[in-house]
């Protein structure tokens, strides 16, 4: 594998950490959040410059159905990702607290939260729809698995999937997204691991979801890609 590929990998598996921690905020302090987020920020700018030859071909070539989808999805993760920066930099009580900014504290909640639900939605989405092209990446790095373990694996990711979707009620996660809810509930004597491994599933229900999603669209209109 080129040492780019290996760099390409690294970033994605610490933006996919990052977004998984950033979800816990005061769980895992509040200052540390605010830098996590400036952290997914850099990631954000390095994962776009390795991927640049993605950006540069945005204009050529043919739209399938499958390359508007994902083109669509990447929109929405570049949406809320910049909802959840630029809120978050009128947030700030200790990373940024030196910025002269005074006001849109409200809007900037409600901005925050929605981008935050959002965009770990469309995030994990993104990833399913690359999920075949990840796992062809890590195939060069482990042997081909045999059918009856192709099949074992699907079960399991059906479970963790059946799981997220139970958790994603139990969290509250549709009622944040909507914005039914005003405020976050975090239940400060919880293991910060149960809440993560809770969103890890949500976020393999999303995933398996992307993944389908892409293959259903391929099938229906015989795309190529
Ligand atoms: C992708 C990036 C980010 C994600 C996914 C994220 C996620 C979250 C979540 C889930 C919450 C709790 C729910 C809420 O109150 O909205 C939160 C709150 C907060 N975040 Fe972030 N965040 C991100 C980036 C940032 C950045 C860059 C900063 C500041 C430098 C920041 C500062 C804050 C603050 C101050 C709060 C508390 C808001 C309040 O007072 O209610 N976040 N964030």
């Amino acid at each position: 594998m080129r040492p780019r590929a290996k760099v390409k990998i690294a970033v994605d598996i610490s933006m996919t950490i990052a977004l998984l921690l950033l979800m816990t905020y005061e769980m895992v302090g509040q200052a540390a959040h605010e830098w996590i987020g400036i952290g997914m920020l850099l990631l954000f700018v390095l994962h776009h410059i390795l991927n640049g030859k993605w950006s540069k071909n945005l204009l050529k070539g043919k739209y399938t159905s499958v390359r508007l989808m994902q083109t669509l999805l990447v929109i929405c993760v570049l949406l809320s990702m910049l909802g959840s920066m630029i809120s978050g930099v009128i947030l700030s009580r200790h990373a940024l607290s030196f910025l002269p900014i005074h006001s849109g504290r409200a809007f900037a909640r409600t901005l925050h939260m929605i981008s935050a639900y959002w965009g770990f939605v469309f995030m994990s989405l993104h990833l399913g729809f690359h999920w075949s092209m990840m796992m062809g990446m890590a195939g060069k790095l482990v042997k081909k698995p045999s059918g009856v373990r192709k099949w074992l694996l699907r079960a399991i990711a059906i479970l963790i999937a059946g799981y997220g979707m139970y958790a994603f009620m139990k969290r509250d996660v549709g009622s944040y997204m909507l914005l039914r809810s005003q405020f976050v509930f975090f239940d400060f004597e919880e293991p910060i691991a149960l809440f993560m491994l809770d969103y890890m599933t949500i976020a393999a229900l999303f995933v398996c979801a992307g993944h389908y999603m892409r293959q259903l669209v391929r099938r229906k209109k015989g795309d190529e890609k």
